[in-house]
């Protein structure tokens, strides 16, 4: 199966919100916030600038609330007298030439009297910072299983370890962009998304206006990561402010350096750990701790820390486990939604940890994993039940196969041993991934798709879904042709459009193949019923059917639909936060190999292997690019990739200096699927999205470790920190 939308990419012909043409449009531009906190005293809007050939709007023109609405209200649209963040948007402009709007932006001053911002989320807020509840905490979640302080009191061994993930930036190709403009009492939004039906009601919100009277468009959007998740609402409605105020079309889009200012970051995170272990290795009780920097308002913060907590605690059985996070409010720009979700940053500490572990006790690390892994019949931190068939320690033994681990460790001894200036370590991580929302999410989306019959015989799949690189129409058409035996090119996938595709949910969580995608199977199996045709076997061509169909039903729709049902069994409970996290998990085992050079103590990652078990591979090429690709990220999140951060926003928003891996950085990437087919996803797929992004940094922060022999626990592991870390300890 081709990728669908491969060709217009590769020539140039896919049109992103940037290159849409739109009649009369105007430009639009953000007029933001120079101090991390504080009162808005005056906006001084310079003399040499004609002012009324802009459209200028602010928190007056809303018509409806002052909020992006999301999990909470609490974050402005446009910040009226108080800001809460560097960066934060306080005035609209629009003007036919981007040029002026951007020497126009420099002409006006805004005046804040600060107050003392909270910028370090580690450190308990003092009074004068307290800006969200009594606290700043965004969010408090806990879940506890068995008698975690009886059995740490009796453990015969107890180690701790305290572990730092930092911010990073996306840096999807595409930066953000949005359309907008009014017709027949519709506003009409377009642009670089990933929830067309999260922008549809923070405009309805903002707006004050119907579903029907608003309309969003997903655009083709060039990568998403996360990034294009929450972020895009707030600037759906300042295009549509803008539009509606303007009376012509108006699209704003990000350069380079405003993205990487002023949009969301993966979350910063501090991990504690606290494990007790019998004198064999085996986890007794399993304490942890997590803050992570939700910046200055709730956003996503409260199930980015969910799904962290969910995570922390890694793929082992313990009896007795404890996971405590917080969210905490700063003055940063708000941290948000980026692949992984949080299970990233927890899961680099407790795999951190647990060579940590090895190491203090005198155990390998592999046999510590093997002893301590899920096994059918044992349970997640949340109480969960595993039970799917799959072989965890083979997964991991499948990873250390593959990169010959046991004998690169004598190799590198000896390596280590003969070579004045190079060390030379490998390391293992083993992890998991949930896909699908958390708990009872799936059942709050429920889910609709439909698959239409054309009358020219064509299928036209309808989701709310997005293809942001990932692969997703091309997985969707597979899945089709499959069930209904007919042609790619017989096939269409109607554009995310609120005017003519259900609410499929968001594309996040890794949800797409896995739900959606079953969704799309159950959608043509009713098109099927609707036509009277049975299985595969001894019936006419589909298209064919259709065409009769529309010949003897005119003027009527044929739409096979589907609506998510929570597979049976799932039992989940929200208030003690245990149960069924998730329908099901992905599990991995990856090894890096690392050289760390003595004279620059610059790493580089030498060999790389990805073992995962995914239920079924549906596209070998698609899915082999997904790990690829998330492992790349990954290793820029470990090893390069580092926000500056100074009064309150990244001093380093531009790629001169925010270093990410290029093709000369990427080791080679040998990618291997195990497959056990989940029962409820399309075809017997997983989620596979995110799961990449759990293992890598903990593989090599391990390999990192034994090259060392020192005990990194904080990334990125830049040159100047393993500088640091080699000289001082
Ligand atoms: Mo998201 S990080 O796009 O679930």
């Amino acid at each position: 199966m081709k990728r669908v939308e491969g060709l217009s990419k590769l020539t140039g012909r896919e049109k992103f919100v940037d290159d849409l043409l739109i009649d009369g449009a105007l430009w639009g531009a953000t007029l933001r916030s120079p101090a991390p906190r504080g009162r808005i005293l005056d906006l001084r809007f310079g003399a040499g600038v004609d002012w009324s050939d802009f459209v200028v709007v602010d928190h007056r023109d809303i018509p409806g609330e002052n909020a992006v609405r999301l999990i909470d209200t609490d974050q402005p649209v446009l910040a009226s007298d108080y800001v809460r963040h560097l960066h934060e948007p306080i005035v609209l402009l629009a003007h036919p030439s981007r040029d002026e709007l951007r020497r126009a932006l420099l002409q006006v001053e805004v005046l804040v009297e600060p107050d003392p911002p909270a910028l370090d989320f580690r450190e308990l807020p003092r009074p004068e910072q307290i800006q969200y509840g009594t606290d700043n905490v965004l969010k408090h979640l806990r879940t506890e299983k068995g008698d975690v302080d009886r059995a740490l009191a009796g453990a015969p061994i107890v180690v701790e370890g305290i572990y730092e993930t930092g911010a990073q930036e996306h840096l999807y190709l595409e930066t953000q962009g949005m359309a907008a403009w009014e017709e027949n009492g519709v506003v009409t939004v377009t642009g670089s998304m990933q929830c067309p039906y999260y922008v549809l009601e923070a405009l309805c919100f903002a707006l004050d206006r119907n579903p029907d009277q608003v309309r969003v468009i997903q655009a083709a959007t060039g990568g998403g990561f996360g990034g294009k998740e929450e972020y895009p609402s707030g600037l759906a409605i300042h295009s549509a402010l803008l539009a509606l105020k303007a009376g012509r079309p108006v699209k704003i889009v990000y350069d380079r350096t405003e993205d990487m200012a002023v949009t969301t970051k993966r979350h910063p995170s501090l991990v504690k750990h606290r494990t007790g272990l019998d004198n064999q290795g085996r986890f007794l009780a399993q304490d942890v701790e997590v803050l992570m920097d939700g910046g200055a308002y709730v956003t996503l913060s409260p199930v980015v820390l969910s799904r962290g907590l969910i995570h922390a605690a890694g793929p082992y059985h313990c009896e007795n486990v404890r996971v405590d996070g917080r969210a905490m409010l700063t003055n940063s720009p708000p941290f948000g939604a980026f692949r992984g979700f949080g299970a990233p940053q927890t899961q680099f500490a407790v795999e951190r940890h647990m060579d940590r572990i090895a190491t203090r006790i005198g155990i390998d690390p592999v046999e510590l994993r093997r002893r301590n892994l899920i096994r059918d019949g044992q349970t997640t931190a949340t109480g969960q039940v595993i039970e799917d068939g799959v072989d965890r320690c083979a997964v991991m033994t499948r990873a250390l196969d593959l990169s010959e681990f046991a004998a690169r460790r004598v190799q590198h001894a000896i390596f280590n041993r003969t070579t004045p200036d190079r060390r030379r370590g490998i390391g293992l991580a083993t992890f998991f991934h949930g896909a699908g929302f958390t708990g009872a999410g799936e059942v709050h989306l429920g889910s609709v798709v439909h698959v239409a019959g054309l009358p020219d015989g064509t299928v036209e799949i309808r989701t709310a879904n997005v293809e942001m690189g990932q692969g997703a129409i091309t997985v969707f058409t597979q899945i089709v042709a499959d069930i209904l035996g007919c042609e790619p090119s017989e096939i269409l996938v109607a554009q995310p459009d609120t005017h003519r595709v259900p609410d499929s949910g968001p594309t996040v969580a890794s949800r797409t193949s896995m739900i959606v995608g079953r969704l799309v199977e159950e959608a043509c199996h009713d098109l099927m019923a609707r036509l009277g045709l049975g299985d595969l076997h001894d019936r006419p061509p589909v298209p064919e059917a259709i065409r009769e169909w529309h010949g003897a039903n005119e003027k009527t729709e044929l739409v096979g639909m589907a609506r998510y049902e929570k597979p049976p069994g799932i039992h989940w409970d929200e208030d003690l936060y245990r149960g069924d996290a998730y329908g099901t998990y992905a599990w991995g085992a990856y090894v890096a190999d690392v050289e760390v050079d003595l004279r620059t103590y610059v790493p580089t990652v030498r060999d790389f292997v990805a073992v995962q078990e995914i239920g079924r591979v549906l596209n070998e090429t698609l899915a082999r690019g997904q790990i690829q690709g998330g492992v790349v990220q990954a290793l820029g999140w470990a090893l390069t990739e580092e926000c500056k951060w100074a009064d309150g926003g990244m001093a380093n928003a531009q790629l001169t200096n925010y270093i990410v891996p290029t093709s000369n950085d990427v080791p080679p990437i040998r990618v291997e699927f195990l497959e056990v087919p989940y029962p409820h996803g399309a075809q017997g797929a997983k989620g596979i999205g995110e799961l990449p992004f759990d293992g890598v940094a903990p593989a090599v922060a391990n390999a990192v470790a034994g090259a060392l022999g020192r005990d990194p626990c904080r990334i990125p592991l830049t040159a100047e920190t393993l500088l640091v870390l080699a000289e001082e300890g």
